[in-house]
């Protein structure tokens, strides 16, 4: 890959690059799919009955698909351009067009108005994607804004202890992993300048902000949305999925089951690969 650092691990263009891959990418393992599995029960659990939601960074839809799908009326928006088409392409496939309205756009400026969602999701990193503060402030306070009073807000991004263990575990294959730890560490955030410093022009990611469950929490109530809930979506099987992959049926339900019984302790969701926070629009 060649260009510019920063256009390398830019979150558009590695999305856009991504393409389908994405789309697949929560039933492409059984460990991502307790990332789906275990955010759509707080869904269910915390939604409305019926309204207009917002799925801010969905992607390719699967979330919008799952809702629009329940009778909600949905909009998406994306920063990628190719996730946006390819989330249309899915939404005209099941006829869910009357349901559900696909844009692309920034969660720094949220072209809605005030109070127009009865609950807002940004799962699966969009705000990970942020990795400057004070834009990562600017992002919640604009899910805040367009949310209506009481408006349940679902928010999950990758997990800063999560990455650590992972770089430490990847370390014969990626050596360049454990190298940069210490200002991974430091700052807890995958920069263009670190990607260029020890992987040169085949970063391993996208820019990214790893999060501490209570800064989550802490980002969330900086701007009224009061956190109800924080959950580890994978909780003690973060960076086993190569070893639950193939146990039959019966064991993966025991691995899910464990997941379910463990994911709000408080260390457990801060371990996670993917940290969750449901929070309330006071
Ligand atoms: C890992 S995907 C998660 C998609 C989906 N929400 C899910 O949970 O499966 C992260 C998405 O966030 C989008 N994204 C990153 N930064 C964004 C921003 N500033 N505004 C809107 N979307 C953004 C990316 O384009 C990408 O589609």
């Amino acid at each position: 890959m060649t260009g510019d650092p920063e256009e390398r691990i830019d979150p558009s263009n590695y999305y856009d690059r991504l393409g389908e891959g994405e789309w697949e990418r929560l039933d492409e393992s059984f460990k991502n799919g307790l990332e789906f599995e275990n955010t759509t029960e707080y869904l269910d659990r915390y939604l409305p009955e019926s309204g207009h939601v917002l799925d801010a960074g969905g992607a390719a839809g699967r979330y919008s698909i799952w809702l629009a799908e329940r009778g909600y009326d949905v909009t998406l928006l994306d920063l990628s351009a190719k996730q946006v088409a390819i989330a249309k392409r899915q939404v005209a496939k099941r006829d869910l067009g009357e349901r559900v309205t696909v844009q692309q756009g920034d969660i720094r400026g949220l072209p809605f108005p005030a109070d127009e969602f009865d609950a807002t999701l940004c799962l699966g990193g969009p705000l990970s994607h942020v990795i400057d503060a004070d834009e990562r402030d600017a992002a919640v306070r604009e899910l805040y804004r367009v949310s209506r009073p009481d408006a349940p807000v679902f928010a999950s991004v990758m997990g800063f202890v999560a990455v650590v263990q992972n770089l430490i575990k990847c370390a014969p294959q990626f050596e360049a992993g454990v190298r940069q730890l210490p200002e991974l560490i430091e700052t807890a955030t995958y920069s263009p300048e670190l990607a260029e410093k020890y992987e040169g022009e085949n970063p391993s990611f996208v820019e990214c902000h790893f999060f501490r469950a209570d800064e989550l929490r802490r980002l969330l109530e900086r701007h009224e949305i009061a956190v109800e809930t924080m959950a580890g979506l994978e909780g003690p099987a973060s960076n086993f999925g190569a070893n639950i992959e193939d146990i039959d049926a019966d064991a993966q339900e025991k691995v899910a089951q464990a997941v379910r019984t463990l994911r709000e302790d408080p260390t457990i969701a801060d371990l996670s690969n993917h940290i969750l926070a449901v929070g309330r629009v006071e």
